[in-house]
């Protein structure tokens, strides 16, 4: 750690690399975090689990299930590691990690000192967090301490999940699995950072009058009364899905997904995304923002 704090020049920290795409070399050092650890203490009503922040996201999620300790089922196989879940706030099939963070420990690499800070101090939110704002670039995440309640609901409203048939943990996350790997290019085979893009969340009014026009694009209300849009849904109505610029690939199976297909260059990436983000603007006059992260020569850039 007091390394980290006397590295000279520009360093970036990555944990597997999994949200990272590098479009350009990068000037300074990378940092791997290598930490590992998990330790289970189990209160009347909830099992606590403290996790290093290097260790594998899906293989935390599978030894959970090994253990019968329920809550991650829905987020099996999210690639990355369990230090990247907090900034990101990953979610999928209904589920958010966030429900789940007791506390998050960091080394602030400005102030020189170890610190936790509480789950509800995180300020999280659709695929964000306070990590990824007033953290950004000063927090190293070294561990996360999750609380996982005995008795919960297990969720199952969303899409494919709903046709099991009286499920059980094991069986939501069987069927997880199977989903995403059914749409979900694999990345140790075929280069991709997951959903390129964030689901659009836009206000009331405007989301009104874009499904008058467009009334079949899924729409999600959010608690605040915005609504959510599919972005898969808006590109692949764009004509983008399966088609590729350079080396770059828009998934047949899933619009939002962008592949290394052959050979890509940074500037393929960042070309083809701003070309899909340009043409669902001028459509339905929607902006997407990138949900990867991208890194250029200096550090973080936007799309
Ligand atoms: N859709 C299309 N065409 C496509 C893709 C999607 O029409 O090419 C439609 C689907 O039919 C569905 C809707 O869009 O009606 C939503 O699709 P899906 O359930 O596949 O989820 P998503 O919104 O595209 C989000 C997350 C995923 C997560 C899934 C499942 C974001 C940016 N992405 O995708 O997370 O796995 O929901 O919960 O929120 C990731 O973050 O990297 C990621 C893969």
């Amino acid at each position: 750690m007091f390394q980290l704090a006397n590295l000279s020049g520009p360093f970036y920290l990555l944990g597997e690399g999994s949200n990272t795409v590098i479009v350009e070399d990068y000037i300074g050092t990378l940092v791997l975090n290598k930490m590992k650890g998990i330790t289970l203490e189990e209160s009347k009503n909830s099992y606590w689990l403290s996790v290093a922040s290097g260790e594998n996201w899906h293989d935390l999620v599978t030894w959970c299930m090994d253990k019968a300790i329920g809550g991650f089922e829905n987020l099996a196989l999210i690639p990355g590691t369990v230090g990247a879940a907090p900034i990101q706030n990953i979610g999928a099939y209904g589920v958010e990690v966030s429900a789940f963070i007791h506390s998050v420990e960091y080394y602030d690499i400005e102030e020189g000192a170890f610190v936790t800070i509480a789950g509800n101090e995180c300020l999280f939110g659709y695929r964000n967090s306070i990590f990824k704002h007033k953290l950004q670039g000063r927090a190293f995440i070294t561990k996360v301490n999750f609380r996982l309640p005995k008795h919960y609901s297990l969720v199952t409203h969303y899409g494919e999940l709903a046709s099991l048939c009286e499920p059980n943990m094991l069986d939501v996350y069987a069927k997880v699995v199977e989903i995403r790997r059914s749409k979900l290019p694999d990345p140790k085979f075929i280069g991709n950072a997951g959903s390129f893009f964030k689901n659009p969340v836009v206000a009331k009014e405007k989301a009104t009058n874009i499904l008058e026009h467009f009334p079949d694009a899924p729409a999600y209300p959010q608690e605040d009364g915005q609504i959510k849009f599919a972005a898969g849904w808006l590109i692949e109505q764009c004509g983008f899905k399966g088609t590729s610029l350079g080396g770059v690939q828009c998934h047949p199976k899933q619009a939002l997904v962008l592949t290394n297909y052959k050979n890509a260059s940074g500037s393929d990436v960042l070309t083809f995304a701003r070309k899909i983000s340009e043409t669902v603007q001028s459509k339905f006059g929607i902006c997407l923002e990138n949900e990867v992260r991208l890194l250029g020569r200096n550090g973080l850039v936007e799309l």
